[in-house]
């Protein structure tokens, strides 16, 4: 698929996915999303990729939203199937099984903090603005951030940005986690990938396992999320890259895994 509305880039094992609208800040049209879907796609069953950052075009918006041009039209059985498509699609990205990092540029609102709240882990540059604005539009978020901000940041600080619909700044993001760290504009993106190439030099069924073991066992009772970790360290010890990493250490050498 080419694409009108994203670039890709792919180096020394990492992807770079760029929403590239910046006369629009960015805004998810639904060709921006049939084309996030579509690249996610092909980056989660890419052997080349480990792990991917998400990032906006321009220097002012990381996404400033779904498009409102769009969805100002949207008749009711329309917009379920609208919100559940963008759900699908921001699911594929917290499921891809591989680190996705939002390098937050610039405004992340709406639908566009809903998308960095997909991403598995997320960087400020200093002077981004975040918030949830749907309810200023007499509408509500309906691309997971009514879910994901109250488990990120917790019940009360979730209601009080979605129900104020207000921006907060980088600073005040990372005070409530919403993002991990804040960093200068001009290194973002050269952070994030510090941050990434950290998590990619593991090995990529650990990764892929950790994932699996956060991400399944936050929707379940402690004692399950356990015997699913259980389970899944069960697995990893049939696995190369167990035999490898642990030799290695031993070894007093680095390891070299390969995912199997
Ligand atoms: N959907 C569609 N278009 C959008 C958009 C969105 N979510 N956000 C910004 N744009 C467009 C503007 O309409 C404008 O287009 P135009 O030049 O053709 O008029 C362009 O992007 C630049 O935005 P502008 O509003 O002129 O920039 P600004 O610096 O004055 O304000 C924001 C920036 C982010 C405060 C403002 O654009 C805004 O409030 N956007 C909507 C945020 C929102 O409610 N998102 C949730 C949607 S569910």
């Amino acid at each position: 698929m080419s694409y009108e509305n994203l670039e890709l880039e792919k180096r020394d094992g990492i992807a770079v996915v760029t929403i590239n609208r910046p006369d629009k800040l960015n805004a998810l049209n639904s060709r921006t999303v049939d084309e996030l879907e579509a690249a996610f796609k092909s980056l989660g069953s890419d052997p080349e990729v480990a792990g991917v950052i998400l990032t906006g075009a321009g220097d002012k918006a990381f996404v400033a939203g779904a498009d409102i041009a769009e969805l100002a039209s949207q008749a009711p059985i329309e917009g379920k199937t609208f919100a559940s498509r963008g759900q699908r699609v921001f699911d594929r990205i917290e499921g891809l099984g591989k680190p996705v990092i939002a390098a937050v540029n610039g405004f992340a609102l709406g639908g566009g903090c809903e998308l960095a709240m997909a991403c598995h882990v997320r960087v400020a540059a200093e002077g981004a603005k975040l918030g949830t604005p749907e309810v200023k539009l007499g509408i509500i978020c309906g691309y997971g951030g009514t879910q994901r901000l109250p488990r990120i940041v917790g019940k009360g600080r979730a209601l009080e940005i979605l129900m104020t619909g207000e921006m907060i700044d980088a600073q005040e993001a990372y005070r409530i986690g919403l993002v991990n760290h804040v960093f200068p504009k001009e290194t973002l993106l050269e952070e994030a990938e510090a941050l990434l190439r950290k998590m990619v030099a593991n090995g990529p069924l650990s990764l892929r396992l950790v994932l699996d073991a956060v991400g399944s066992g936050l929707d379940m009772a402690q004692s399950d999320g356990q015997e699913l970790e259980a389970a899944l360290f069960g697995l990893i010890c049939a696995s190369e890259d167990m035999r490898e990493g642990t030799k290695a250490f031993l070894e007093k050498r680095p390891p070299k895994f390969k995912g199997r």
